[in-house]
């Protein structure tokens, strides 16, 4: 019988973000350098086939420092780490590789700095996320207040008004986000902000990719984990773009490929921590059940990089 026809189109920009590839490529240069094993305080990015992979590798991936045994190499993921972490590592005599996507540093730069200037600081962010916690503990308890959604902004009570700057979660929903600002300008009026959030350009780029994805196609699966803030955002996107049969889903064995019958077009995007390797295998398992004509949503390219640091580039008697 011949198999029925889909159109199946790839959303882009998708997958690794240069903050994830530099991640990782990390903990593959610590294992290169130092041999296994190589500690990661927590999952180094949030996707379940990555840690797997670098598991087979030696990487050891553990929740605290004290997890870790002083004389190996510990690698902090690319969420980023309140101020307490590197600090006891030192204490302890650890060396340490930092893999803080640099978006995220400049956010904890940012927060400092406001902090300095004397004003309070309000971060919009999902409370308990590693990003969080970690842009959070960059300043003393108390000098960041966590808001969550508008509703929020209305509770919160800062030591002085007039004195307050925000800060962003860089994996938010663009569009949600811009109503916390606004809500946050609108009670307190002198805020100080960025001038445009801090959410991330991996973030912004595959948002607008799913939304114009949206349009075209009658489901949308996007992959990544369920921990992965930012796939999860690409779900929400989808959805309020009108795709209302959007899913997350973590690789192609999940997929319920009954509840997809008869839709004729689907769209597939992945989350920035989701590697290239599980969009092959779910394009794969629809070609194994239909007749597959492959397009491509290209909203723009991306070039951004950034560089590994010194200490895996270099090697010790260089
Ligand atoms: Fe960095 Fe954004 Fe990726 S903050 S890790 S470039 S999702």
């Amino acid at each position: 019988m011949p198999k029925p026809s889909l159109d199946l189109y790839l959303a882009a920009p998708r997958g690794f973000c240069a903050g994830v590839d530099r991640a990782i490529r990390i903990v593959e240069m610590a294992l290169e350098k130092w041999g296994a094993p190589v500690y990661v305080r927590h999952e180094i990015v949030h996707n379940k086939y990555v840690v797997e992979t670098l598991r087979a590798k030696g990487a050891v991936f553990v929740e605290e420092l004290d997890e870790c045994p002083v004389d190996r190499p510990v690698i902090f993921s690319a969420h980023g780490v309140p101020k307490s972490v590197p600090e006891e590592a030192e204490r302890r005599g650890m060396t340490v590789v930092d893999a803080t996507c640099p978006l995220v540093t400049k956010v904890h730069l940012e927060a400092a700095r406001h902090s300095e200037e004397g004003l309070q600081m309000v971060m919009i962010g999902h409370k308990g996320h590693p990003e969080t916690v970690g842009t959070m503990g960059q300043l003393p308890e108390g000098e960041v207040l966590l808001v969550e959604s508008v509703e929020d902004v209305a509770k919160i009570e800062p030591r002085d008004p007039a004195k307050l700057a925000f800060i962003t979660q860089t994996t938010l929903s663009v569009d949600d986000t811009r109503g916390i600002v606004a809500a946050l300008e609108a009670r307190f009026p002198g805020i100080s902000g960025p001038s445009r959030e801090d959410i991330c350009y991996a973030t912004t780029n595959r948002q607008g990719a799913v939304k114009a994805l949206a349009e075209k196609v009658e489901a949308i699966l996007v992959l990544g984990s369920p921990t992965s803030s930012n796939s999860r955002r690409l779900v929400e996107v989808a959805r309020a773009a009108g795709c209302a049969r959007a899913q997350l889903v973590e690789r192609a064995d999940v997929i319920d490929f009954d509840a997809l019958a008869g839709v004729k077009s689907i769209g597939i995007t992945a989350g920035a921590s989701a590697p290239e390797v599980l969009v092959d295998e779910v394009i794969a398992a629809f070609r194994d059940r239909y007749d597959v004509t492959l397009g491509t949503v290209e909203t723009l390219k991306e070039r951004v990089e950034f560089k590994l640091p010194r200490i895996v580039r270099v090697t010790d008697d260089a």
